[in-house]
């Protein structure tokens, strides 16, 4: 029988990553409380509907790259599994009202994504994001509040060098006269353009700004940009994003470049880099604001902004920037605080019931569960790293066990009934010495 494997560009996290990945989340969690956000879970699969309308129909990430479920029956609806939160959050924004909470609501969630892409590095098919979004708020100041919310979270994960990349795409007032100029532009260099790109012209001109084909390179530098083209009130927001961030002390680069991949987007669009990663596949993070989503969805018209964060590549580049990806391999974990054994090769109950009221005593413990000699036992809890070996034996009948301190060497008798207290003091003892 061929070997079973994960589905091709989805990958386990073993522990060491997994245990990463929820260190990612505690302190996201940590800090969005911090910053006033609150946790929202949304279901992993939507209505089809929800990403066509909301993200576009005209995206890579809804044309190519959704998991869309084949309904079950004639009457059931299509679903998708997220290729992204926000769509979902603003539906669930919509459909329970929060339009009448305090606004903004600011919610945030991490968790896995799917997208049908071409698989390679940093780019997976099912990758993590840590999503922050907070509807209700017209900015700008709010949007120098998130982006400093996103460097805030490079830092305490430890990644350095992160860049902040800016621009402004206009809102539905200015963009369709900048899209004429676009437009008219590409049309007049038609024979420079790729056929792939010549289709897009048609559809979705936008997406050409930031097209991946080299061959592209020359002709978006010359291109119309969008912040020459905005109207007043876009500028006006633009302008005092800038103040805040410069009241701030952020930096940021414009980059007139950037379009983001998905329709959304007004106004504001912002990308996150470290220095010397500014290809495609690098992105760290990204978002914008979204003032026409909400109403697309089908509330009233309520402006928003995010961002989500891909811990997949936050993942690679603090391995690059160590310099050594961690080895494979059982790797370590928070030691115990004691193991127990017996002497009775057999005697699993004995050995169970006392880890069990350990572990309820709020004690790191574990019973060794093999079958084998004492001597075996106690290399393996030394293997663990276990501070002290609980010794099972004749004394038991007497309410007493051995205590042996696996670091010392020094071993003693005590009563069950002091073990857990005798065991506190000792692995305190040990976390301090
Ligand atoms: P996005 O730029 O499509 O934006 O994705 C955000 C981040 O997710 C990317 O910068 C990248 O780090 C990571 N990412 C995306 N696709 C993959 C992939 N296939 N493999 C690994 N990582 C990936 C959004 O998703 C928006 N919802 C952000 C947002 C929130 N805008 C407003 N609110």
């Amino acid at each position: 029988m061929p070997q079973l494997r994960a589905p091709r560009g989805t990958r386990d996290l073993l522990p060491d990553d997994a245990a990463r990945f929820l260190r990612f989340a505690e302190v996201a969690r940590g800090l969005t409380e911090r910053y006033g956000y609150r946790p929202i879970e949304t279901p992993l699969i939507e209505q089809a509907a929800v990403f066509e309308r909301g993200i576009g129909e005209v995206t890579d990430v809804v044309e190519k790259e959704l998991f869309r479920i084949a309904p079950r029956t004639e009457e059931s609806e299509a679903w998708a599994l997220r290729p992204e939160p926000t769509a979902g959050i603003v539906r669930a924004y919509v459909q329970h009202g929060m339009q009448t909470w305090p606004q903004p609501v600011r919610l945030t969630t991490t968790g896995p994504m799917f997208r049908y892409d071409r698989p390679q590095a940093g780019r997976y098919r099912q990758f993590w994001q840590f999503d922050v979004e907070a509807i209700g708020d017209p900015g700008p100041a709010v949007d120098a509040e998130i982006i400093e919310l996103g460097l805030r979270f490079f830092a305490e994960v430890g990644v350095q060098g992160a860049e902040v990349l800016l621009n402004s795409i206009g809102d539905p007032a200015c963009r369709p006269a900048y899209l004429e100029a676009l437009v008219a532009f590409y049309r007049g260099h038609a024979a420079e353009l790729p056929p792939t790109e010549r289709d897009r012209l048609e559809r979705n001109p936008l997406r050409l700004l930031d097209s991946k084909d080299p061959a592209m390179a020359a002709l978006n530098a010359v291109a119309p940009r969008t912040v020459d083209h905005l109207c007043e009130a876009c500028a006006a927001h633009f302008a005092g994003l800038r103040r805040h961030l410069y009241a701030l002390a952020i930096p940021y680069r414009i980059e007139p470049g950037l379009v983001r991949g998905l329709d959304y987007y007004t106004r504001t669009a912002i990308e996150f880099y470290v220095a010397g990663r500014e290809g495609q596949q690098q992105a760290l993070g990204g978002g914008g604001r979204y003032d026409g989503l909400v109403e697309l969805l089908g509330g009233r018209p309520t402006p928003g902004i995010g961002f989500g964060l891909g811990l997949d590549r936050i993942a690679l580049v603090l391995d690059e920037q160590r310099g050594t990806a961690e080895a494979a391999g059982p790797g370590h974990h928070d030691a115990p605080d004691a193991v127990v054994v017996s002497a009775d090769p057999a005697d699993t109950v004995g050995r169970l019931r006392i880890a069990t009221e350990l572990l309820a005593a709020g004690l790191r413990a574990r019973a060794d569960l093999g079958h084998r000699k004492l001597g075996r036992q106690l290399e393996a809890a030394g293997r663990d790293g276990a501070h002290f070996a609980v010794i099972l034996g004749d004394e038991l009948a007497e309410g007493q066990v051995q205590l042996r301190d696996l670091e010392a060497g020094t071993q003693r008798a005590v009563a069950i009934s002091d073990l857990a207290r005798e065991l506190k003091r000792g692995a305190s003892q040990h976390r301090h010495g």
